[in-house]
């Protein structure tokens, strides 16, 4: 019996735990050792790497991933990227998929991981096809929920239409911490038993199911688990890199991972996490097991988030009454899965609901344009009264939003002229606008020697 690793620590346990603030600099030392581990892959880049490193670690994304690329020749690198979105929060018309997946993996990526956060696979279909064209393994992703309309049956016409699709792979993303063991076991069976492609169980430790979830996964067939090393596991992030290899190894499972490695890897990430506890970037209680979890389905890192906005609100005092408010959101807008941007949508939308005390008083502008439909088909149906409220007059689309969409990469880069210096600046300039323009402003301005900038890690 062989099982096989993806360690996270480089994109979602650090997104999970510190939000994304950990500059390349700091990981540097140990990317050496990562590449003698023997994992399946290294989860390194995608999600919101991307946007971390322009925003707040003034550093070239792309760059970032191509210095990655360079000190871990031997392991396969992957990133995980929102379908039709990117590592964005709308759709991108295909021209700019097609070059933004294009470019990912001539600058290093092996594997890209595409969901849809409301496993509307045709808002995945283009980045899929460019994957596969580029000789990458593309592997199609389950967001996993529970609701009234989410069940066994559904999830296995997901991923037969995602092995139609062409995928290389399937990946279960449990991004809440939610999936009960035995249902996940259930799951990793029925999609063994009528899919022929490698399975991945990809879950968190936020509500403590992580670990007895993934090694269900594991026993019911799942080819790979993605789990983080340990000094950067559990809570909010992935369950631990060297307990699941204990476990797994000791039931007879073949693991392929180097222990005496992971404890070099280990001592090294102890040291950034008691530097990071000490700076208040990581908050410990992130750390613990949250079993209101299991009631909100609030995924690792729209807890954090939350908790951000509100403490910027002075109102952390109303988390409670917006974490109760979450689930009716949810309800209402035909229950889409809790994973970004819908996380933050619905979180946003919560939090308004409650801090003007009147429930779709206001409505934010992404909320709207999910009821019109552009960010794809609702799993469920959407509250009548709230698309009365939302969309007044206007009519609902249902076609596929990016098929309205203009091709903007070429225009995009005539506008920028010499702003941007490759076409990898020119998507980032797509990706997130104005931290891309700030970035390339400091870039020119730190080569000419104007000033000196720092790094923002806490915002
Ligand atoms: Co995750």
């Amino acid at each position: 019996m062989k099982v096989r690793f993806t360690e996270t620590v480089l994109r979602d346990a650090q997104q999970s735990l510190i939000a994304t603030r950990m500059p390349f600099e700091e990981f540097e030392g140990i990317l050496p050792e990562l590449d003698k581990a023997g994992y399946y892959s290294l989860e390194c880049w995608g999600g919101a790497t991307f946007d971390s490193c322009l925003r707040y670690l003034n550093e070239d994304p792309w760059e970032m991933l191509r210095k990655i690329r360079k000190a871990c020749p031997n392991t396969k690198l992957q990133m995980l990227l929102r379908g039709q979105n990117l590592l964005g929060y709308k759709h991108y018309p295909d021209d700019v998929v097609r070059m933004f997946v294009k470019k990912s993996i001539e600058n290093g990526i092996d594997i890209i991981r595409i969901f849809d956060a409301l496993n509307d696979l045709r808002n995945i279909e283009t980045a899929v096809d460019e994957t596969l064209k580029n000789g990458a393994i593309a592997s199609g992703t389950i967001c996993y929920t529970t609701s009234p309309i989410h069940n066994l049956e559904a999830y296995v016409k997901l991923a037969k239409d995602l092995e139609n699709m062409g995928v290389n792979t399937i990946s279960i993303k449990d991004m809440a911490g939610i999936i009960a063991p035995q249902d996940a076991y259930d799951l990793v069976k029925a999609i063994k038993e009528n899919v022929k492609l490698p399975v991945i169980f990809h879950t968190h430790s936020t509500t403590g199911l992580g670990p007895i979830s993934a090694l269900k996964a594991v026993e019911a067939g799942a080819d790979v688990i993605d789990t983080a090393i340990s000094s950067m596991a559990g809570g909010t992030s992935q369950p631990p890199t060297e307990t699941l290899e204990y476990a797994l190894r000791t039931a007879g499972y073949e693991t392929g991972l180097d222990t005496a490695v992971l404890k070099k890897i280990n001592d090294f990430f102890k040291d950034i996490r008691s530097k990071d506890i000490e700076s208040g970037l990581l908050n410990p209680i992130i750390l613990s097991t949250e079993t209101d979890a299991l009631i909100y389905q609030i995924p690792g890192g729209m807890l954090s988030n939350l908790v951000a906005q509100l403490k910027a609100q002075n109102s952390l005092h109303l988390l409670d009454k917006v974490l109760e408010e979450v689930p009716r959101v949810r309800e209402d807008l035909g229950y889409p899965p809790l994973v970004t941007p819908m996380s933050q949508m619905v979180g946003v939308q919560a939090a308004i609901n409650v801090l003007v005390g009147e429930r779709y008083k206001n409505i934010s502008n992404e909320i709207k344009a999910y009821i019109r439909g552009e960010y794809g088909k609702a799993p469920g149906k959407i509250n009548e009264e709230l698309i009365k409220k939302g969309l007044g007059d206007e009519p609902m689309f249902t076609g596929r939003y990016a098929d309205t969409l203009e091709p903007m990469f070429e225009k995009t880069k005539a506008e920028l002229g010499s702003l941007a210096r490759s076409d990898e600046d020119v998507l980032s300039y797509i990706a997130f606008p104005q931290q891309a323009e700030s970035f390339f402003k400091r870039r020119e301005a730190k080569e000419k020697g104007v000033f000196e900038y720092s790094i923002q890690r806490i915002d």
